[in-house]
């Protein structure tokens, strides 16, 4: 057996090291440095992502999963018998089986993740668990056109995205509308969207979510810097940065950065990148939305916004949304 094992069919579109070179220098070429947060998960950083989410302080994962297990046949029941699941960013796999195990008579799950040992490995996984399931991964960078694998025989009676994690408040509301839009073109005029998104709350209770005291998150972070010196032969001095992450009220979001030191020089390749002490490459953004601004949200993206289900602390949403025909 190869290394896609019992998995139908895997589809690579994985980025390759030029794109990331290309991404790194204009990234670091902008006044305001930045770094596109796709890059955080090579297979160490796949490790420390999932370190985050059992993390104390990391609240989202955890509510989010008692969302899914107190819910899970109210969004089965919603979606109907022999749905395909479409899964983007897939990770380590485990919101899926909640939602897997509630299901009537799932048609097929496809996984879309950027990082693929790892979506590989819980795909295999996750197909012992469900023998029966026609699991067709896709290795692909999800923010950039893909297609949909045909899975001959198999005839879903819909179709559904399930994108957990309020992976979508890391793009920009402009870059989230028009991802959802694009989402919902590839997924077809019938299909549904199930969404967790976090929502805004205390300071302290968020600032502690990025930037924990075991300092994993810290370690996730400066990951990058590693991963751009092992990647692309370039010579950041991983101790001259520090992790600094707050939280930014007026856009509602958290803000990730890397903080330099000192006064320093990087070189990537035959490239040199000045930094000031004390400048910033921001890394991230994780935007928070209240349920009616999602809601408000969806729809500039064609989606009609159905049922929302959330914790007793209202902590974290989980939204199913309808596509709407297309105008
Ligand atoms: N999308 C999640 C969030 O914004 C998880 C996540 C993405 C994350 N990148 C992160 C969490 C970096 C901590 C640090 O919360």
């Amino acid at each position: 057996m190869n290394a896609v094992g019992r998995l139908h069919h895997l589809e690579d579109l994985e980025p390759s090291t030029e794109e990331f070179r290309q991404s790194v220098v204009a990234g670091l070429s902008t006044r305001q440095k930045t770094l596109p947060c796709k890059f955080f998960y090579d297979v160490e950083g796949s490790r420390l992502f999932d370190q985050i989410c059992d993390l104390p302080e990391y609240y989202p994962t955890r509510t989010e999963c008692g969302i899914l297990e107190d819910k899970a046949g109210e969004i089965a029941a919603a979606l109907g018998p022999q749905a395909r699941i479409v899964e983007l960013g897939s990770g380590a796999g485990i919101k899926i089986r909640l939602l897997l195990a509630a299901l009537d008579r799932p048609a097929a799950y496809v996984p879309v993740d950027i990082s693929r040992e790892h979506m590989v490995a819980a795909a295999t996984d996750l197909s012992r668990t469900f023998p029966d399931l026609r699991i067709t991964p896709v290795c692909a960078d999800y923010t950039k056109p893909f297609a949909l694998p045909a899975v001959p025989g198999i005839t879903p009676r819909v179709t559904s995205g399930f994108f957990p994690g309020s992976t979508i408040g890391n793009l920009t509301p402009t870059e989230a509308v028009s991802f959802l839009g694009r989402m919902r073109r590839l997924l077809g005029p019938d299909s549904a969207m199930v969404i967790g998104v976090d929502m805004p709350k205390e300071r302290s209770v968020l600032e502690a979510a990025y930037d924990d005291a075991a300092g994993v998150t810290a370690a996730f972070n400066l990951n990058l810097l590693h991963r751009i010196n092992r990647e692309l032969g370039a010579d950041f001095e991983i101790a001259g940065f520090a992790h600094r992450a707050y939280w930014n009220e007026e856009q509602s979001r958290i803000e990730m950065h890397l903080v330099s030191l000192a006064r320093q020089t990087v070189r990537v390749g035959d490239r040199q990148f000045a930094f000031d002490a004390d400048e910033t490459i921001h890394t991230e953004n994780s935007y928070k939305y209240s349920i009616e601004d999602f809601r408000a949200l969806a729809v500039r993206a064609g989606y009609r916004p159905d049922e929302v289900w959330t914790d007793r602390q209202a902590l974290f949403s989980v939204h199913l949304l309808r596509a709407t025909e297309p105008a």
